[in-house]
């Protein structure tokens, strides 16, 4: 039966380290808070006005490319994760098609839009194309720019210590080997929380959210609102609400339990169990959601792997960087059953279990 596996995988992080003590000379935070909290010490951010999300998207898929042993032009379709678009639209998707230099039109493109369960998503899609035959090299990309849409003030802090910026990708093809590629991918929605984790406003709602942070679905409205003033108002700009908002400790509950159950869903299928895990890459959200996932799950500390520390949460890039640092660190090697596990905004969830 025709499988898909990853044939290639590349990397990119922008070269500026920004430190907590750096965020710590703008907003009320401290190194020591961050780190406790969430394991981060420092992050990446993107050149102003020479990267976007496309551009560091590209760098990640070039190398991809090379190592799967294609070019651009062999690529027939193309998944792009990201929550940080460069524009409203048209998506990434196109756009790193251009950067790639991809001329030819015998080829898709799709933007997917699931925030930290992005790569896995897009993953999910790569596997169901080159598995019914359709495409023969699906490039799968993860990339985030953050730092241009967070909030520097004190006010943003919860968020804004979080995040950071870079890009992963990997290339998805057909094999017959029976002992590698894509074991399977599960995946999850719940959208009865989606403000807990959320960047609603400019939207079509066409108003403004009620409530700072942990806000539930309330819009206010300027009572003179007009059409053309729908996407964003003076208002919105004052108070501030042209950012992301998060109820971290609702995340926090929520991830710990759906984390376990979603890797033990794949492990399950696959008639696997969690000690045959030789590698676990969850998304880097928090170093203490992945501390308490891999007690959990009763992993040893060589068979999961974090960067948090160093990049931060690199949302739809998150998993694809850490499997590349991973695999070039020589910590995942042909034959070993590697598990990618993803929470976040939506709700939505998911894993993929796979045979390197
Ligand atoms: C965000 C997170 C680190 C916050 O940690 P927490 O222990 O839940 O902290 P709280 O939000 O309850 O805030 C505790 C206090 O710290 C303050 N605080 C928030 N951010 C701060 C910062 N960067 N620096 C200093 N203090 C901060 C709060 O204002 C609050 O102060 P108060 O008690 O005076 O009101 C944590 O909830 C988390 O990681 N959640 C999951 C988020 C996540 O994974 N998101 C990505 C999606 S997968």
């Amino acid at each position: 039966m025709l499988k898909s596996k990853i044939a290639g995988i590349g990397h990119y992080v922008p070269e500026t380290i920004t430190t907590n003590d750096d965020l710590a000379k703008v907003m009320e935070t401290s190194d020591q808070w961050i780190q406790e909290r969430t394991g981060i010490q420092e992050r990446r951010y993107a050149k102003k006005h020479e990267e976007t999300t496309a551009t560091m998207g590209t760098k990640a898929a070039r190398i991809a490319i090379e190592r799967a042993g294609i070019t651009p032009e062999d690529v027939d379709f193309i998944v792009f994760a990201t929550l940080s678009p460069d524009y409203y639209f048209p998506g990434c998707g196109v756009l790193l098609q251009r950067e790639l230099g991809i001329t030819k039109t015998e080829i898709g493109a799709v933007d997917i839009r699931n925030q930290c369960s992005g790569f896995i998503y897009g993953l999910s899609i790569a596997d169901q194309f080159v598995k019914s035959g359709m495409y023969k090299n699906v490039l799968v990309v993860g990339s985030e720019m953050h730092s241009m849409g967070l909030d520097y003030s004190t006010r943003g802090r919860n968020v804004t210590v979080i995040f950071g910026d870079g890009a992963g990708a990997v290339v998805v093809q057909p094999t017959e080997d029976a002992n590698s590629g894509i074991l399977n991918t599960k995946l999850h929605s719940d959208g009865t929380y989606a403000e807990k984790l959320a960047f609603v406003s400019p939207g079509s709602h066409g108003g403004y959210h009620t409530k700072k942070q942990g806000y539930d679905t309330e819009y206010g409205f300027d009572e003179n609102i007009e059409y053309g003033e729908i996407f964003v108002t003076q208002k919105m700009v004052d108070e501030g609400q042209l950012y992301p908002q998060m109820e971290g400790q609702f995340v926090f509950k929520l991830a710990v339990t759906k984390f376990p159950e979603v890797i033990n869903e794949g492990l399950t299928d696959a008639g696997l169990k969690a000690s045959d895990i030789d590698m676990l890459i969850p998304h880097q959200a928090n170093l203490r959601i992945s501390q308490f996932v891999q007690k959990r799950m009763g992993l040893r500390d060589d068979q999961v792997y974090n960067n948090i520390m160093k990049y931060g949460n690199t949302t739809a890039a998150s998993i694809p960087i850490a499997l590349c640092e991973a695999w070039e660190a020589g910590k995942i090697k042909e034959g070993d059953l590697v598990c990618l596990a993803a929470f976040g905004s939506g709700f939505t969830w998911g894993s993929a279990l796979l045979r390197w």
